[in-house]
């Protein structure tokens, strides 16, 4: 199975190019599954869907074409399918600050909830090798960044507090909730989170695997648009997955001379430029800004030919090697980056903002670093096995 995880700035073109991509693939004869990660669906609508045909069912896939299906989590279904026991205990809790029913069961929505709803269906569908690829349509960058790191989180919160919170609860219970307004949660709470995580199982090594997940960043030609990009990339870098091809969405096209987009055409043609460089050998698409919105599958499809050729394969796997990691070994930072070209000459290493340059002959990388390494800078660099080493100290 192959996982295609789209991500990006809002309103980029995220939903258009996985439904697209959905098209390719299941053109190619892969069984395809396109599932929405955003709490804030539109693939049903990218695909012009009518509303009623298609929200009646939602929660479970629905067929486009033979191979092809879409998937918008339904997070009232999910709440039923999974979260029964949590969901009542925060719903209770919620009710003795006095407030109304309808407003605890919206507030018992718990920020991470459709995600790992989200999770638990690629866990199964992987398991029941019901699709050949995944497609995954993630809420903007922000929220996909949580989406990737909850497997982390929650085992940290499974192995160290929840025992903890657990057997601490069974001691004070039968005094607290005599004395506390706030009943403590419930054996069958904890016996949910268990249960729920146990749903999870795996998902971490499947999302970290290059050749089961690759991270596609859809960007637009434009500097802030880019700046959320770079960050993206570093945090998914930072987060075990692989970023294996950019693409660049609405590219005024060759054809628009009019002047009043004149410097829009020079501005983007800077930042396509920037974009190259700073992801190189990370391969880079352009796709053209059409002359309309992309709406119904005919208007997919025609996105679809933009992005790929006729027989260009979307799950082809192409890198197998994060191009940089972040380690912490023996109390000391150190940047890891791949370097698949064999590179002769003298390194140089500089910081700039909180970026961490690196220079070999021609060659030269921008980095960003994540929060724990900005303030660090580099002390010492060896190239070995293709794989150039940078250690951070303070200065
Ligand atoms: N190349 C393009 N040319 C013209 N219109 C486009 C192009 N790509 C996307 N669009 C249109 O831009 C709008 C936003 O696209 P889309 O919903 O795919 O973005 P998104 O990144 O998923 O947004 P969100 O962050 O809100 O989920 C849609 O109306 C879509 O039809
Ligand atoms: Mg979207």
């Amino acid at each position: 199975m192959r996982i295609l995880l789209f991500s990006g700035k809002g309103g980029v073109g995220k939903t258009s190019l996985a439904a697209a991509t959905g098209l390719q693939l299941s053109r190619l004869g892969y069984r395809t599954l396109v599932m929405s990660v955003d709490p804030a669906h539109s693939l049903a609508d990218a695909f012009d869907l009518s509303g009623d045909l298609f929200h009646g069912k939602t929660g479970d896939p629905y067929p486009i074409n033979d191979k092809l299906a879409i998937h918008e989590v339904n997070i009232q279904k999910e709440i039923k399918r999974h979260w029964g026991q949590i969901s009542a205990y925060v719903i209770s809790v919620l009710r003795t600050t006095g407030i109304s029913d309808v407003e605890a069961e919206e507030l018992a929505i718990l920020p991470g909830m459709e995600e790992l709803s989200a999770m638990m269906w690629v866990n199964t569908f992987r398991r029941e090798q019901r699709y050949d690829v995944i497609v995954l349509d993630c809420a903007p960058t922000a929220e996909s960044m949580r989406f990737v790191s909850m497997p982390t989180t929650l085992e940290w919160y499974m192995r160290h507090i929840f025992p903890v919170q657990r057997g601490v609860l069974k001691a004070v219970r039968p005094i607290a909730n005599r004395v506390s307004p706030i009943e403590l949660p419930p054996d069958s709470y904890f016996a949910n989170v268990k249960d729920l995580f146990a749903k999870l199982d795996g998902i971490d090594e499947l999302l970290e695997d290059p050749r089961l997940t690759s991270v596609r960043l859809v960007t637009n030609p434009e500097r802030m648009v880019l700046r959320e990009t770079q960050r993206a990339f570093v945090y998914f870098s930072l987060h075990g997955l692989t970023v294996d091809g950019i693409i660049v969405n609405r590219v005024l096209p060759a054809e628009v001379s009019d002047v009043w987009f004149a410097e829009w055409r020079s501005s983007q043609a800077r930042v396509l430029e920037e974009i190259e460089a700073y992801f190189a050998p990370v391969p880079v698409k352009r796709v053209a800004l059409f002359t309309h919105e992309v709406l119904g599958s005919e208007r997919l499809e025609e996105l679809a030919r933009a992005l790929y050729h006729q027989n260009e394969d979307p799950a082809a796997v192409t890198r197998t090697e994060a191009p940089f990691a972040f380690v912490k070994s023996n109390g000391n930072y150190a940047v890891r980056v791949q370097l698949p070209f064999a590179v002769k000459g003298e390194v140089g290493l500089f910081k700039k903002g909180d970026e961490l340059v690196v220079e070999i002959g021609t060659l030269r990388r921008h980095i960003g670093l994540p929060t724990s390494m900005a303030n660090l800078s580099p002390s010492h660099a060896k190239l070995e096995n293709r794989v150039l080493t940078v250690e951070m100290k303070e200065n």
